[in-house]
């Protein structure tokens, strides 16, 4: 049975190295491209685009898959839909694999946004020293701020269009609580803005955030495309596909 996963997130990574010694299995990892220097999964992998779902739908009949896995990030709209479409043409079954979305406790001053554009339209009303971590891809909606200060974490050094006043620290998670706390204080920030990724990799900074009363502008998740089962972790994920290479059955939710 051939598992193609749709990766660049650290659940992806996991699941494919629960699965690439399983007997009668081959895996294939798939990965955009993005990241310059990716930490890669175990098992086969391919870097770039598909070219569209019907590109997608190609490779998949092209490479026999048998079962695709969108372990995508929640905020990677696009390829999420191209994979419920490919899937459908390609007739092989598609499981989504999403790590919960973040909730506030007590004590959280969180504001709702729909979109990075939204998010913006919000900001100056919420402070003025921003911490930014909404990744390299999303600047061009804050770049009209000129009187605003942004800490922007990424990755990869963002490119233009990005806001005029802006520090850039270049790492990736996990992050630790101490290391939030020193990063707002340092910085004076005076809000945050965060996706609503989910997970604890980069959780502590809504931690740090809640200690030192600062609010948090939080883009909401995409839908999860209508149709497509869902399961919440790696684990789960890897479970399914065993039902399947087992014969057995396997759900239709999470
Ligand atoms: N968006 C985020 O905040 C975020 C954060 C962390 C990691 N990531 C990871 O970074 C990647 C790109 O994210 P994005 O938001 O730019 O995606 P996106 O907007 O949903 O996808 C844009 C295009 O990138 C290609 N693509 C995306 N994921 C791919 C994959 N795993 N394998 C092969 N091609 C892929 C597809 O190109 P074609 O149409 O040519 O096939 C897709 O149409 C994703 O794999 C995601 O898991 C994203």
């Amino acid at each position: 049975m051939h598992v193609l996963i749709l990766g660049g997130t650290s659940e992806a990574r996991r699941l494919a190295e629960l699965l690439h010694a399983t007997p009668r299995l081959r895996l294939t990892s798939s990965l955009a491209g993005r990241v310059a220097s990716p930490r890669l999964p175990p098992g086969e992998v391919r870097v770039g685009g598909f070219g569209g779902v019907e590109g997608l739908a190609a490779w998949v009949r092209e490479h026999r898959v048998d079962v695709l896995i969108d372990a995508t990030h929640p905020f990677a709209g696009t390829i999420s839909f191209h994979a419920a479409l490919a899937a459908a043409t390609a007739h092989v079954p598609l499981l989504a694999l999403r790590r919960p979305g973040w909730v506030p406790v007590e004590g959280d001053h969180w504001h709702d946004a729909g979109s990075l554009e939204e998010a913006a339209r919000l900001l100056p009303a919420l402070g003025r020293r921003v911490f930014l971590t909404t990744g390299r891809m999303g600047l061009a909606a804050f770049a009209a701020l000129d009187e605003l200060w942004f800490l922007v974490r990424s990755v990869d050094p963002p490119e233009p269009p990005h806001p005029a006043r802006m520090e850039v620290l270049l790492d990736r998670g996990p992050f630790t609580l101490d290391g939030e706390r020193e990063l707002l204080r340092r910085h004076r920030v005076d809000v945050v803005v965060t996706k609503d990724s989910g997970g604890t990799a980069t959780a502590p900074k809504l931690t740090a955030a809640r200690e030192a009363g600062l609010p948090v502008l939080v883009v909401r998740r995409p839908p999860v495309p209508e149709g497509v089962p869902v399961v919440p972790d790696p684990e789960a994920a890897a479970r399914w596909v065993q039902k399947r290479l087992h014969g057995s059955d396997f759900p239709t939710t999470g």
